[in-house]
């Protein structure tokens, strides 16, 4: 029987096993929690953030939901499922589980099994007509507004595939459609992002945490829904009182809407 996993899976540290270590998961191997320690030896904060940027995603949801009143939702690069951050409102219809790394599919193959209207697919970013018409994503109805998430997912891909994967899901999501971006930046600790990424290019990994500008460029065609610039993940609509003086997100996030069909 063949394996689902490619050679030296299990040795070599992935995305989102170190991202399960760090966020105080189990599901990840030696490799993943050894190279683990080197990130938090160069980001003493990076556990803070990694937790606060995952506890964005049901906060979003919520407001998806609430506010836009979409009951189906993709997760792009959807990570290990732990703790709370499977939580779906009821509302959800819907909920397409995507991600490149196979342990991941298995994993919330078992996790979401028990969720009726959950479905997981193993699917990479580089191949977006693949990955838009596989069942899961084609059975979504076009005909009404659709969330997307694309969580922590963007600083993964370089700067071409990431404008590839943003105008794919642009000319594809129907109009009331909204998408929710978060990305690590390199403008609130610079060099803690350099030496992360200089360790992620050890181990094969191209990690790309970007400016505030980057991201706005890289979100140029679409329309922001809220006004103002991208704001850190752990002050994104938390009024200004509650914004902690040491902000541990080393992130932005945003929503914005496909808008004006462009073709
Ligand atoms: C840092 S984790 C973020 C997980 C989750 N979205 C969150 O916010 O907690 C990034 C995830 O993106 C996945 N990923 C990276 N590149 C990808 C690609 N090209 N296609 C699909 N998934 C990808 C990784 O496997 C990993 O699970």
């Amino acid at each position: 029987m063949t394996s689902r996993f490619p050679d030296g899976y299990f040795a070599r540290p992935t995305v989102a096993r170190v991202q399960d270590h760090l966020d105080g998961g189990t599901d990840n191997y030696l490799a993943d929690r050894e190279f683990a320690r080197d990130l938090v030896a160069a980001a003493p904060w990076l556990p803070g953030s990694v937790r606060v940027n995952r506890a964005h995603g049901p906060r979003v949801l919520d407001c998806l939901t609430r506010e836009y009143s979409i009951d189906q939702v993709i997760d792009l690069g959807c990570g290990l499922p732990h703790g709370d951050n499977r939580d779906v409102p009821d509302e959800v219809r819907r909920m397409v589980y995507v991600d490149s790394d196979p342990g991941v599919e298995a994993h919330a193959r078992m996790v979401l099994a028990e969720r009726h209207g959950t479905v997981s697919l193993r699917a990479d970013l580089a191949d977006m007509p693949a990955l838009l018409a596989a069942g899961p994503v084609a059975r979504l109805d076009r005909g009404r507004p659709i969330g997307v998430l694309l969580h922590a997912v963007l600083p993964w891909l370089g700067d071409e595939p990431a404008h590839t994967v943003l105008a794919a899901l642009k000319s594809w999501l129907p109009s009331g459609s909204v998408l929710s971006v978060t990305h690590a930046t390199t403008d609130t600790a610079p060099e803690a992002m350099a030496a992360l990424a200089d360790l992620y290019e050890g181990v094969g990994i191209g990690f790309r945490p970007r400016s505030g500008q980057q991201v706005r460029d890289l979100l140029a065609s679409w329309a922001p829904l809220e006004a103002g610039g991208p704001v850190t993940t752990a002050s994104w609509r938390r009024p200004t009182h509650l914004h902690s003086r040491f902000d541990p997100s080393h992130a932005y996030a945003i929503i914005a809407s496909p808008g004006d069909r462009t073709s």
